[in-house]
């Protein structure tokens, strides 16, 4: 983006009620999976029977690049591609496209579990994404399947990260969630395995996201425990954030073998620095991860709302926010009905 338009959006950023800009966009593209993780998706609701939202619901490619458009035009420069299980699109790669063909974005990402990744690679690629997170529990092929309900062989998520590599994207994160008496004993596996090949894995802290998973506080392992556990065995460094109101703390080995990071929403909530607007995949725009409801953009769109009235629509949600949930846990505020979390898009 040239400086003009740059200083034009920092004059410009819209601020919430925290006074907190929007930088940032994650946007779901299907609420499909076809994982079944039982703190996310759980086999016995998510059945043959489960009526996900119908395809005509789903944003179009076009419907997303405008959406996003008008996003980055409010002073988003970061987007992210969430699901669901974005790979189960089959025009991923023209959301792709047109996403990145939007001037003014200065990242755009994909979180994917990496099942369907080695065929689809060279084809994100080509549309111009820039980076991709694998998610990736543990490499114990038994703990795996059991963090994903049975679907996934730990084989095909590292075939999919080595075609990922293999075509050029720079740097590949793997994202692994923690949960005590799950995989929590597998955590140096995965640190040893990517340790020197400029993969970056990160361990995220298990949050009480959706109304699924019966998430209980001593099932959560801090990341402070974590850290002292792989620094014992591979001393770390500290490192700067790469932006302000990056998620994730990071750390590099002292020994040169690359980083990894830890992303503490519970034991060290982040809400402060969020900047993180979410779109769900049947266009209802969400100012929180916890969020209970949303607010349709779809509706407006297809009634034929023009860029002004929907720029309207934005401005007023994002004026309106206040939420910091992950600050306000220990405060009982708990909240009943919470959106899941593969609706409205990690
Ligand atoms: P980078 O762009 O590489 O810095 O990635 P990121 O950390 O912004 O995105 P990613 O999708 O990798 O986030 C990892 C995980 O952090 C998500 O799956 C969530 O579990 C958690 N997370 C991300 N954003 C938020 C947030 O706004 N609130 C909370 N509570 N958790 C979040
Ligand atoms: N707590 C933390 N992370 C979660 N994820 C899904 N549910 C939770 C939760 N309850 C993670 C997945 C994946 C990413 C999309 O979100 O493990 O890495
Ligand atoms: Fe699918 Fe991700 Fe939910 Fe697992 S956590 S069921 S991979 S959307
Ligand atoms: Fe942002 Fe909500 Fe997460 Fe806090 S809990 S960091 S406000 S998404």
């Amino acid at each position: 983006m040239n400086s003009s338009v740059k200083q034009f959006q920092s004059q410009t950023a819209l601020r919430d009620r925290l006074d907190r800009p929007m930088r940032d966009l994650r946007i779901s593209v299907i609420d499909r999976c076809n994982y079944r993780c039982p703190y996310c998706m759980p086999a016995e609701i998510y059945g043959e029977s489960y009526k996900f939202l119908p395809r005509a619901h789903w944003l179009t490619p076009g419907e997303i690049k405008r959406i996003a458009g008008l996003f980055v035009g409010l002073g988003v420069n970061k987007l992210r591609i969430t699901g669901g299980e974005p790979l189960l699109r089959r025009d991923l790669d023209e959301i792709v496209a047109g996403l990145a063909a939007i001037d003014g974005v200065d990242d755009l990402a994909l979180t994917t579990n990496g099942t369907r990744l080695a065929e689809r690679a060279a084809e994100l690629k080509k549309a111009g994404l820039k980076r991709i997170t694998v998610s990736l529990d543990s490499l114990d092929e038994t703990v795996c399947k059991t963090m994903n309900g049975g679907k996934g062989d730990v084989a095909t998520v590292l075939d999919g990260i080595d075609a990922a590599r293999a075509v050029g994207f720079e740097p590949i994160k793997v994202n692994a969630m923690v949960q005590r008496g799950m995989n929590d004993h597998t955590v140096l596996d995965l640190v040893e395995h990517f340790r020197g090949t400029g993969i970056i894995v990160r361990f995220i802290e298990y949050m009480d996201v959706g109304t699924l998973n019966g998430w209980q506080a001593d099932q959560v392992v801090s990341s402070k425990v974590l850290l002292e556990t792989i620094a014992a065995r591979w001393p770390l460094d500290p490192l700067q954030s790469n932006y302000r109101g990056e998620v994730a703390r990071r750390y590099a080995f002292k020994d040169g073998k690359g980083e990894i990071g830890f992303i503490s929403s519970v034991s060290e909530p982040f809400c402060g620095d969020c900047h993180r607007a979410r779109v769900s995949a049947e266009g209802t725009l969400y100012t929180c991860l916890f969020a209970d409801r949303g607010m349709d953009l779809r509706e407006p769109l297809r009634a034929g709302a023009s860029d002004a009235d929907l720029v309207g629509l934005l401005q007023n949600v994002w004026r309106n926010r206040a939420d910091r949930y992950s600050e306000l846990r220990g405060e009982k505020i708990t909240r009943a009905e919470r959106v899941e979390m593969y609706r409205m898009g990690g």
